[in-house]
Formats: C-alpha cells, sequence, structure tokens
C-alpha cells in the first residue's frame, strides 16, 4: 500500500497548452513566469470534470495520491505529505510592504526589493522538469459584486485539484478576466523542487527552504517550498485574509477568519452569526453545528467556515459572503458524533492529507470512531496500531490532517450560501480556547467595547501552525497570523466600521475550553453550543435579559435553556465566573500586546482598557 515513486506523467500531448484567455497582461505575465521558472509543459486548467480526472489519474500515478475504496469512498484521494511539511509556517511568512511600519510588529517583514531579488533566484528555473498549471479563480461567487479573481501559477498538481474543490475555476473566470474589468491578484507558488532530465519525483516534493510573501502594495503572492495548506492553496489564507484585508481596508470593507451561520428558529426567523475563532479551535464544528433533540423546530444553516468577507450594504446592514467553496477541515476529532454534518460533507468527492489509510482502502484518524481500526498505515506510512500507539503514543493521523470537501455536499448548507449579495450579520461572536479565566459566554456593552474583547482574544496555540503547542498567545479577531498591514490600524479599521454602519453586530465572546481543576472541560460543548447560541441570537434581537457583570452582559441560569442537559445552576456559576484576581492579571497581559503596538494602537483601546480596569 505504500505510495511508489515514479516521473509524473507529463501531459506532453499539448491539450492544455492553448491559452484560455485573450487578456494580455495575463498572457504576459505567463510568458514571463515560464521564462522565469522553466517548466516542462504548460497547462491552462479549465476547470472540468474530465481534466480533473487525469490530474487525480496523474497524482494516483506519480505516488502523491492513493485512490480510496470506490465504493466506501466514492470520488476520494488520499495523500500523505512530506512529513516536514505538514502546516502553515508563521516565521516563514511575509508582508512585504514598501515601509515596515505597515506591516507591523506582529508580522515579519523584508524590504520588497530585496525580497523580490531573493524570489527571483528562488524561482529561477524551479520548474524545470514539471508542468506549470495557470489555474483562474474566483474567491466568492463569480456573479457576487463582492468576487475577487486570481490566477495561481503552480507546479503542483495537488494544489490545482484541491483548489477546485475550495475555490471557483477554470474557463468561467477566465472569461471574466477578459472582460477586463477587474482587477487580477498574481499568485505565484512552487514546491521548489525541479526536476533534472529522466530524474524521479517524490510523492510530495518541497522544499526544506520556505516562503511565504504577500505584497500588499502591489497585491501579489509568492509562495515557495511547501504544498501543504494555507501555504499552497493561496486563495485562502494569502489572498482571501491577507492581501483582502489591505484591500478592504482601502475600500471600507472586513476580510475576517470568521465562519458564517444562520439560526433559524421555529416560527422559521433566521438571524445570521459570524464567528471568529483561532485556528483548529472550533468554527468548523460551531458552523454546522446540530441542536439538541430538545430544541425542537430549532435549526443551524452553514454559510462558511473559515473565511468571511463582510461589508456595510445601502441600508447600513453589515452583509457578509463566504469567498470560499469548500472546506479545508481539520480531521483529528471529527465524527459522527462531534460533526456529523462534516462527515456528510467528507463522505465522498474529498481529498484526505495526512489521516491514516486502513487496509480496506478507508482513512481513520483519532476522535473518528470509539473503536480504532486494528490495524492501519499511519500518516508516515508505517504500520500503526492501537497497541503501537498505546507503547510509542504514534498519533495515526497528524493532529492538523485535514479533508478537503466540496461545501455544497454540506447537508445543512444555507439556501443563500452563494447569494451575490450575501447574508446580514446579526452578531459577531469572538472565541478562544482557554482552560481558565474566560467564562463560557459574555456580550460586550457596545461595538467599541466589542472591537477591544476581539482585539484581546487569546487563546492555546493548535497543531494548525508549526509552533508550540498549548501555549496561550495574543490572536487579535483570531487574525494574528492573517492580517496583512498593522494590527494596530486593524483595530482601528474595526472602530471606523461603526460609522458606516446604522446598526451595528451586537458582539460577544465565547469559549468551550474552561476546564476544572481536574484538567476537564467544564462545557460539553458541540451541539450544546446551541444553548449559547439561543442566548446569542436572542440578545441581538433584543429579547432576553442579560445580566451586567464587569465585563459585560451575561446570561442568568435561567435566561438559559437547559431541557435536555443536566447541568446546574453550580455548574453554570463556575463556569461562567469571572475572577477579578485572574481578570486583573489577564488585563496586564492584554497591555503586552499593546505596548507592541503603541505608535498604531486607537486611543478608544486605551479607554477601553481603562473602563474595563474601573469596573474590575
Ligand atoms: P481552522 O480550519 O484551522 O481555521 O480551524 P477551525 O476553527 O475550523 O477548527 P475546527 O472546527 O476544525 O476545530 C478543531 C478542534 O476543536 C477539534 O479538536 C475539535 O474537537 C475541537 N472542538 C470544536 N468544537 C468544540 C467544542 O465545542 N468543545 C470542545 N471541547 N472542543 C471542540
Ligand atoms: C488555519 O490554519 O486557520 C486553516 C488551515 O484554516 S490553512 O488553510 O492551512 O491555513
Ligand atoms: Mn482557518
Amino acid at each position: 500500500m505504500k505510495p511508489k515513486s515514479a516521473t509524473p506523467v507529463a501531459d506532453g500531448d499539448g491539450k492544455y497548452a492553448t491559452p484560455l484567455s485573450k487578456n494580455v497582461h495575463l498572457l504576459r505575465w505567463v510568458e514571463k513566469m515560464a521564462r522565469l521558472t522553466k517548466p516542462a509543459n504548460i497547462h491552462w486548467v479549465n476547470g472540468s470534470d474530465e481534466e480533473n480526472e487525469e490530474l487525480c489519474a496523474q497524482l494516483v500515478a506519480g505516488g502523491t495520491f492513493i485512490k480510496l475504496n470506490e465504493e466506501l469512498w466514492p470520488g476520494c484521494y488520499y495523500a500523505r505529505s512530506d512529513a516536514s511539511d505538514v502546516a502553515r509556517v508563521e516565521e516563514r511568512t511575509f508582508i512585504c510592504s514598501l515601509s515596515k511600519d505597515n506591516a507591523g510588529p506582529t508580522n515579519n517583514w523584508e524590504d520588497p526589493y530585496k525580497m523580490r531579488r531573493k524570489l527571483k533566484s528562488l524561482f529561477d528555473g524551479c520548474m524545470q522538469g514539471r508542468t506549470m498549471y495557470v489555474l483562474a479563480f474566483s474567491m466568492g461567487p463569480l456573479d457576487s459584486p463582492r468576487a475577487q479573481i486570481g490566477v495561481q501559477i503552480t507546479d503542483s498538481p495537488y494544489a490545482v485539484v484541491n483548489m477546485r474543490i475550495m475555490a471557483r475555476v477554470g474557463v468561467p473566470v477566465f472569461q471574466e478576466i477578459d472582460k477586463d474589468e477587474k482587477r487580477v491578484v498574481p499568485c505565484m507558488h512552487s514546491v521548489g523542487m525541479p526536476l533534472a532530465p529522466g530524474a524521479h519525483d517524490v510523492p510530495w516534493p518541497c522544499n526544506q527552504e520556505k516562503y511565504i510573501v504577500h505584497f500588499p502594495e502591489t497585491r501579489e503572492i509568492w509562495s515557495y517550498g511547501s504544498g501543504y495548506g494555507g501555504n499552497a492553496l493561496l486563495g485562502k489564507k494569502c489572498f482571501a485574509l491577507r492581501i483582502a484585508s489591505n484591500i478592504a481596508r482601502d475600500e471600507g470593507w472586513m476580510a475576517e477568519h470568521m465562519l458564517i451561520l444562520g439560526v433559524e428558529n421555529p416560527n422559521g426567523e433566521k438571524t445570521y452569526v459570524a464567528a471568529a475563532f483561532p485556528s483548529a479551535c472550533g468554527k468548523t464544528n460551531f458552523a454546522m453545528l446540530i441542536p439538541p433533540a430538545s430544541f425542537e423546530g430549532w435549526k443551524v444553516w452553514t454559510v462558511g467556515d473559515d473565511i468571511a468577507w463582510l461589508w456595510p450594504d445601502e441600508e447600513g446592514r453589515l452583509r457578509a459572503i463566504n469567498p470560499e467553496k469548500g472546506f479545508f477541515g481539520v480531521a483529528p476529532g471529527t465524527s459522527v458524533k462531534t460533526n456529523p454534518n462534516a462527515m456528510a460533507s467528507l463522505s465522498r468527492n474529498t481529498i484526505f492529507t495526512n489521516v491514516a489509510l486502513t487496509p480496506e482502502g478507508g482513512v481513520w484518524w483519532e476522535g473518528m470512531t470509539d473503536e480504532p481500526p486494528a490495524e492501519c498505515l499511519d500518516w508516515k506510512g508505517n504500520l500503526w496500531t492501537p497497541q503501537i500507539a498505546k507503547e510509542t503514543g504514534a498519533k495515526a493521523a497528524h493532529p492538523n490532517a485535514r479533508f478537503t470537501a466540496p461545501a455544497s455536499q454540506c447537508p445543512t448548507i444555507d439556501p443563500d450560501w452563494e447569494n451575490p449579495e450575501g447574508v446580514p450579520i446579526s452578531a459577531i461572536v469572538f472565541g478562544g480556547r482557554r482552560a481558565s479565566v474566560l467564562p463560557l459566554v459574555y456580550q460586550a456593552f457596545n461595538w467599541s467595547s466589542g472591537v477591544y474583547i476581539g482585539a484581546t482574544v487569546g487563546s492555546e496555540m493548535t497543531a494548525a501552525a508549526a509552533g508550540t503547542v498549548g501555549v496561550v498567545r495574543r490572536d487579535p479577531m483570531a487574525m494574528l497570523p492573517f492580517c496583512g498591514y498593522h494590527m494596530g490600524d486593524y483595530f482601528r479599521h474595526w472602530l471606523k466600521m461603526q460609522r458606516r454602519l446604522k446598526s451595528t453586530p451586537r458582539v460577544f465572546h465565547v469559549n468551550w475550553f474552561r476546564r476544572d481543576e481536574n484538567g476537564n472541560f467544564m462545557w460539553p460543548g458541540f451541539s450544546e453550543n446551541m444553548r449559547v447560541l439561543k442566548w446569542i441570537t436572542e440578545r441581538a434581537r433584543g429579547r432576553v435579559i442579560g445580566q451586567e457583570t464587569p465585563i459585560g452582559w451575561m446570561p442568568r441560569y435561567e435566561d438559559m435553556e437547559w431541557e435536555g442537559l443536566d447541568f446546574s445552576r453550580e455548574q453554570f456559576e463556575s463556569l461562567q465566573a469571572v475572577n477579578l484576581k485572574q481578570w486583573h492579571q489577564e488585563v496586564l497581559k492584554h497591555e503586552e500586546l499593546f505596548i507592541e503596538l503603541h505608535d498604531h494602537l486607537p486611543s478608544e483601546m486605551i479607554y477601553e482598557r481603562e473602563l474595563l480596569i474601573c469596573r474590575l
């Protein structure tokens, strides 16, 4: 079952060599990039099913993909990355604005001229022996005035077939480009492993040297050395967050690391909520929540699970679209118990990366079933058994193993998820992974205290990025790795949005991850989060009472729906406890980030901090 090495089947017959665009800027850029990177072939990606099947077959022949058992996992493929290329690399991610001040202290910066020289040398000949794919994609439905277009040039067919699930790609996008009405964001990507003539390829080509580079002024992306996730699927974090946050600041809208969901109550009334949680902190789970049985007549609809673009509409209401077309979700922990909608979404036409492979040609990961398979091959291709795991602690799936699944396959996908005008947002929820201090839920007093709450979000680090897992760091609005300009200016942009809105969404903070003295989660989470969501949507509609506390408004025990859950008043009160001593410590941590941002920090943030200290 181990993938074998083989040279890629090059599409040397020229079937895809004809340019699919007549746009001279695009044609010139593609020519220039081909001269620089020196690929063996050029493939213009048309986005058809036939082409996708050919690419997948080629990935199977090259050993990158294993086709899963068609009866169990129709249309699904399995990939193992190189063991060194498993997550986003934040310390190799750069914002190369003209002035260092514009990138701010939370981003890595390099002089754009120096960086361009470096990239030129890295990309020189980097596609030798490989096919260069020209992949046009739209973030957002093509017919939406909010959609943005990019063209990714890549030497990774794996990136192409993933992008095809995550974004709208191919001929219709080239047609849009040919109208020459919208600015196109050029996205250069190479795995950084040229193939000498006759050399054998590896299943997962990549380079130990990695550069994920953004030029905000010229709206360009250059990514080198990685084939994984946000490093390689450039429409996602690089474009839809880092570059888009720059465009949004200039144009008066917002690009956020947020899920979007709609809550329908028994009267058929729908309330849309956007929520920002850091990477691997529960966005996908929350976006696909299924209410507990006792919530008769309530339904949660999914619009998006990772990114939201938000803008004020004509009536001064905040509206949002999900710019993506698929889910790139964390596999471990996903099960029919925790997230049946995700399980249905990934049941077919899905690409699995770094999960375990079962002898039947299926997939498995920690938490997928109570009973692990008797044996399987782990994400590195080694034999894994429950016994081996017990002895060595080896995980079958990498903690950042992911599935790439079409959003249209989600049973709760919202009828309006592709509405070109988006959906109206009534509440914004911030959240983090915090073992202590932060209560289950509270509401900000107003927009500016809400911005403060978002700006001071803290969360334990997860495996979504290379680094130390478990350490609490500040992750403002869950955008620390994704804000493409100075974080202080970003807070100012949030504050300014209020002036462009007739009514601002209500702002909340949640924490599903508080633990008791024995280290156990105090809150059951997952579908039970509906109880919190119900209070949030009713607060947003001004229908339910809140209790004033030093940090914000909180539900009383009797304001929450408890039917069907055995959760005592005492349990709730310890889950909601605001420990003043701990909060004084917490506010000191807020200060650490603020000191770093001081010269760009809006004065409102200082006032909000002072107010909080006074209330405490
Ligand atoms: P990115 O795709 O990295 O941006 O992350 P995400 O925010 O979509 O993360 P996801 O929903 O995949 O969350 C992954 C982790 O959070 C898994 O380990 C889940 O088990 C855990 N998780 C999600 N919701 C809950 C919850 O309500 N309670 C607890 N305890 N864990 C949760
Ligand atoms: C995240 O890390 O927040 C993700 C996964 O959503 S990736 O697209 O790889 O950034
Ligand atoms: Mn994310």
